[in-house]
């Protein structure tokens, strides 16, 4: 029997704006595939069941470390983040035990009590950008949600707001593809220099925010040395803001498509929680996890892995897996059961994940509270995903904020 052709290609156009097909695809018929990464043109596998996904991310014979595994065509390929920058050390790429002390020592920061206090300056900032977003000309709810987590991890972090915006534009640069790798390198050490900067200028001044507690973080006589305070001031930086936005895009284009689903939010706060584990399910904010490599040569759910093999684990895949979750493309806020992916899972899982369920849970109901009436300002077929392998997110989602008669 012949089988059909994937419907669209991995990491092409079609993909970018709806992966799903492709994703059903792959779990039918192909759940460890082999194929050729387009960025970078690498040999690639990618796995797409939520079985295999949650067993890959938990998995110690792979590693994120690129520069210690990865194949040789990867590393020549210019994929490898950082490369010899500090932001090559970040936490997302070490191993036990480096990645066992950074993270026990970041885990400080983010203390259940610790991040109960971020409520508040969230609640304030999400009324803030609600205004700005009233008094703009061409309302757009991607502007609003990139505002938000914007300004509350600058405020969390306790960094100057004008220096911060000069770290979030050098670290736009390091991530933009260019050709030219000594810009790319340049923007990395920018942001080294930029934290550096900002690391001397917070130890004169030790306060109860984020980054003076990554200063003073100790366990036992070990601390951070000054390259691991500049990667882990990067990481939050690249880590916490496009993957928020992009949440609270996808999430309020869902409410707009299922107006039964939004009137039961807004009849129940009680239901906002849960709300946000849904919206992590249905259009997470990352399409794939970060890749891994095959430490050894392997077997892996049936298929054969090189060492140095790259492999990505499809998140939003295992989050529509029909042998995980029931009826998975319906958007049901009430859903209860299995546990998604949309924070990872195993050792590298999300670290800022309280942080986000509470900027997702004030910032999206907040839309439709404020603006009852809203409606998308533009044909339904033109709502476009922004094309990025890594990140799911929308382009723009241009609103009317109140539309007459309705
Ligand atoms: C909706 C928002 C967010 C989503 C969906 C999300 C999702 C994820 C996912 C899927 C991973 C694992 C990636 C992998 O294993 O390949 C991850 C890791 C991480 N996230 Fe988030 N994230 C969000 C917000 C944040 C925020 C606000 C912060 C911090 C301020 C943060 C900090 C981190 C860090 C530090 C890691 C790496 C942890 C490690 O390697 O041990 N994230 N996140």
């Amino acid at each position: 029997m012949t089988v059909p052709a994937l419907p669209t290609g991995l990491f092409g156009p079609d993909y970018y704006q709806d992966p799903y097909p492709a994703f059903a695809w792959l779990r039918d018929n192909a759940p460890v595939h082999e194929f050729r990464f387009p960025v970078g043109d690498v040999r690639t596998w990618i796995v797409s069941r939520f079985e295999d996904v949650h067993a890959l991310l938990g998995d110690s014979r792979f590693s994120n470390d690129a520069e210690a595994y990865a194949s040789r065509e990867f590393i020549d390929s210019g994929m490898v983040m950082g490369a010899d920058t500090v932001v090559s050390r970040i936490l997302t790429v070490l191993d036990p035990p480096d990645h066992t002390r950074v993270r026990k020592l970041a885990m400080g920061a983010f203390t259940p009590r610790r991040v109960a206090q971020w409520r508040e300056p969230t609640e304030r900032i999400v009324a803030a950008s609600l205004d700005r977003l009233a008094e703009s000309e061409r309302p757009d709810i991607v502007d609003y949600a990139s505002a938000i987590p914007a300004a509350v991890i600058g405020e969390i972090l306790g960094i100057p707001f004008s220096r911060y915006n000069d770290m979030i534009h050098a670290i736009d640069r390091a991530f933009r593809p260019n050709d030219d790798k000594n810009v790319v390198t340049r923007a990395f050490e920018e942001i080294a220099e930029y934290g550096r900067d900002l690391i001397k200028e917070k130890r004169g001044m030790l306060g109860d925010d984020l980054m003076s507690v990554f200063i003073q973080a100790r366990d036992g006589d070990d601390r951070l040395d000054e390259d691991e305070l500049v990667a882990m001031l990067a990481l939050m930086i690249m880590a916490g803001l496009d993957t928020t936005r992009n949440l609270i895009g996808s999430a309020v284009l869902a409410l707009l498509d299922h107006p039964e689903q939004r009137k039961l939010l807004m009849g129940d706060p009680e239901l906002v929680p849960g709300a946000v584990e849904e919206f992590l399910r249905y259009e997470g904010a990352l399409t794939v996890g970060l890749f891994r490599f095959a430490k050894e040569d392997m077997e892996f759910a049936g298929t054969h892995l090189p060492a140095g093999a790259p492999v990505v684990a499809a998140l939003q895949s295992a989050n529509r897996d029909p042998r995980r979750f029931e009826n998975p493309d319906v958007l049901d806020i009430t859903r209860k059961g299995p546990r998604h992916v949309g924070f990872g899972h195993g050792l590298h899982n999300c670290l800022g994940a309280a942080l986000a369920r509470i900027e997702a849970g004030v910032a999206i109901p907040a839309v439709f509270e404020r603006f009852p009436d809203i409606a998308l300002a533009i044909p339904r077929d033109e709502v476009a995903y922004a094309e990025n392998w890594l990140l799911r997110g929308l382009a723009s989602l241009p609103v009317h904020l109140n539309t007459p008669g309705r």
